[in-house]
């Protein structure tokens, strides 16, 4: 059952993906949360734990093997099951999504108006004329205005980013999602997208879902956060329920879930997550593989 208020319910997800050897490996096991309206949720989890995958998910750009993602926007008397929809019928709802990629995905051979008209153009039927304030009033909104004539090629890192975030919000979109929208960022740059974030989250009043591994930035924007661990939920709660368990002492944590969020949260280096026991497959492939290399040199 989806929940009243909740503008996304996931429940049970389970993704696998094929492996080289004709087998598969599943990447998110039994994932059940939900997304409430009008909410920062940040997810988070170590390189390699399944947090681009699960966007690509909820996006629509991945099927699922097992499990519902159900959707409720504005418009909607009641959730609907997406992952059985034709592409038809989920771009209804897609319509509603803006994203903001892991590499601010703009074209190269188009200016920035012409990257942020790009959406109204494919996806609505809108005038050219109208198209031109919409682009305005966008880029605006990201401080972008007076590169608008210019090409992606000729901008920083920071400034793709504003640019993209003002294509994401083209149509007015109610859920926003980002993948790692400061990676690659200097810190002073990253904390002016964390700002951007939090000012379109109010000001447009959309429901943000947020991928990073950036513990700054996730304690700066989120209401609400996940911890996701080799594809599974730890915990979610309140931004103040891990800020709790970042500051304990680890000794005081009585179980090993909370060791280990305590030690991700910290940056810790030794801990639970890197026990053999605790480490994701991940982590166990790239100590493998250095073993192995270990041995065919001695
Ligand atoms: N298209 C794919 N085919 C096979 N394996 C994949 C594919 N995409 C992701 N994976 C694997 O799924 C796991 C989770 O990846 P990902 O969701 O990108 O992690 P994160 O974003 O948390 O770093 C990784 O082990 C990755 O190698
Ligand atoms: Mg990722």
């Amino acid at each position: 059952m989806a929940s009243a208020d909740a503008v996304i319910s996931i429940r049970d997800l389970r993704k696998s993906f094929p492996t080289a050897d004709g087998g598969r490996i599943t990447v998110l096991h039994s994932v059940t949360f939900d997304v409430m309206r009008g909410e920062t949720l940040v997810i988070m989890g170590g390189s390699g734990c399944g947090k681009s995958t699960l966007l690509n998910c909820l996006i629509g750009e991945l099927p699922i093997d097992e499990g519902a993602i159900l959707y409720r926007t504005n418009e909607m008397e009641e959730a609907v099951d997406v992952t059985g929809l034709r592409e038809r019928e989920f771009n209804n709802i897609r319509r509603r999504m803006g994203i903001l990629f892991q590499s601010g995905a703009l074209f190269n051979s188009m200016t920035l108006a012409e990257n942020v008209a790009l959406p109204l153009r494919e996806h609505s039927y809108v005038e050219e004329s109208i198209i031109d304030i919409v682009v305005t009033l966008k880029l605006q909104q990201v401080k972008m205005l007076a590169h608008r004539d210019k090409m992606p090629t000729q901008l920083s890192g920071g400034q793709k980013k504003r640019a993209g975030l003002a294509r994401a919000t083209a149509l007015d979109p109610e859920i926003l999602f980002y993948d790692e929208p400061s990676a690659g960022l200097d810190p002073v740059t990253s904390t002016a997208i964390d700002e951007l974030i939090m000012d379109l989250s109010s000001k447009l009043q959309v429901t943000s879902v947020v991928v990073t591994h950036e513990m700054d930035s996730a304690f700066r924007i989120a209401d609400r956060m996940v911890m996701l661990d080799k594809g599974r939920v730890l915990r979610i709660g309140p931004r103040s329920d891990f800020e709790s368990i970042r500051d304990a002492d680890p000794a005081s944590l009585s179980t090993a879930d909370d060791r280990l969020i305590n030690q991700f949260l910290n940056g810790y280096s030794d801990g639970p997550l890197t026990d053999a026991e605790g480490m994701s497959e991940f982590e166990k492939l790239i100590i493998g593989t250095a073993l192995s290399e270990d041995r065919t040199t001695a």
